[in-house]
């Protein structure tokens, strides 16, 4: 099966199910694991039951996709998402995305949980991204182009979505929730970088990085979908303080964050569907 009768194939089985039809699309990263509870749930399919569909093995990230509301937005969700650093290959990763917009989501909100580089950052932090940093990754365009998705070479000049940034930032503003902006880096991982590394990236241009989402963003934009990005700065990136990074930390600063993203989250999909 080629990649567009896989995607062909997991659409059908979602189809066969629901005529749902979402209007935006959001994978909830680290930090917002529990965000199901505040949708108004229509159905819920793990991944493991969809044909094709890439499982997660990473613990802390539930896998299933969920159809349902926030407010009055039909909102399909991802709960835990799969990563490069797995051993998925990129058009693995990106093909739940790709349904998102087969399924007709017009609108996608990237979440994950992010080291700081930019050093007025502090952990527990929200930042909107803003930019992208794609080198270090395999591009998920790669191979024979998909016409019925999206151009060949399709333009990345400006990835994120600048009318879904002022909906977040003003977003921000009435949840009473500050946030950070800046550049997001993504590497393949699943390593946490070193400190000579993070000089590096900060030199490129990157206030944060991590493990995901910049793969995601380049799929949906193929489509044509409009993006929008928020990572949550669970930790000071490698060598910036004087201790080892570890994965307890990332999750233990995702849970404090939870309340206000999930506060954040809520506002930005309510008001995505009246924009
Ligand atoms: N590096 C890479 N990925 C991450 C980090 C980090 O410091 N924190 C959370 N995800």
């Amino acid at each position: 099966m080629n990649e567009m009768e896989k995607l062909q194939d997991a659409l059908r089985f979602v189809r066969e199910r629901t005529g749902f039809q979402p209007q935006a699309a959001v994978i909830l990263g680290s930090g917002l694991g529990g965000y199901a509870s505040q949708m108004k749930i229509e159905m819920a399919i793990p991944y493991r039951d969809i044909p094709g569909f890439p499982v997660s093995t990473v613990a802390g990230h539930n896998g299933q996709l969920l159809l349902g509301y926030v407010g009055n937005t039909p909102v399909f969700a991802m709960q835990g998402r799969v990563h490069y650093y797995e051993g998925y290959d990129v058009t693995e990763v990106v093909r739940p995305v790709r349904l998102m917009g087969l399924m007709g989501a017009k609108v996608l909100l990237l979440t994950n949980a992010a080291g700081g580089i930019n050093l007025s950052f502090h952990p527990g932090d929200l930042m909107l991204i803003t930019d992208q940093i794609s080198s270090l990754m395999p591009n998920p365009l790669r191979g024979k182009n998909l016409d019925e998705l999206g151009p060949r070479f399709p333009d990345m000049s400006a990835v994120y979505d600048k009318e879904l940034q002022a909906v977040i930032r003003k977003a921000a503003e009435t949840c009473g929730v500050p946030l950070q902006e800046g550049v997001y880096l993504q590497t393949p991982g699943p390593s946490y970088e070193s400190p000579a590394e993070i000089r590096m990236f900060r030199s490129w241009g990157a206030d944060a990085v991590g493990m995901s989402t910049v793969v995601e963003a380049i799929a949906a934009r193929h489509m044509g979908m409009r993006v929008a990005g928020i990572s949550c700065i669970t930790n000071m990136a490698a060598g910036i303080l004087d201790q080892p990074l570890c994965h307890e930390e990332v999750q233990a600063t995702a849970a404090k964050v939870e309340t206000a993203f999930t506060a954040l989250v809520n506002e930005i999909l309510t008001k995505i569907t009246e924009g």
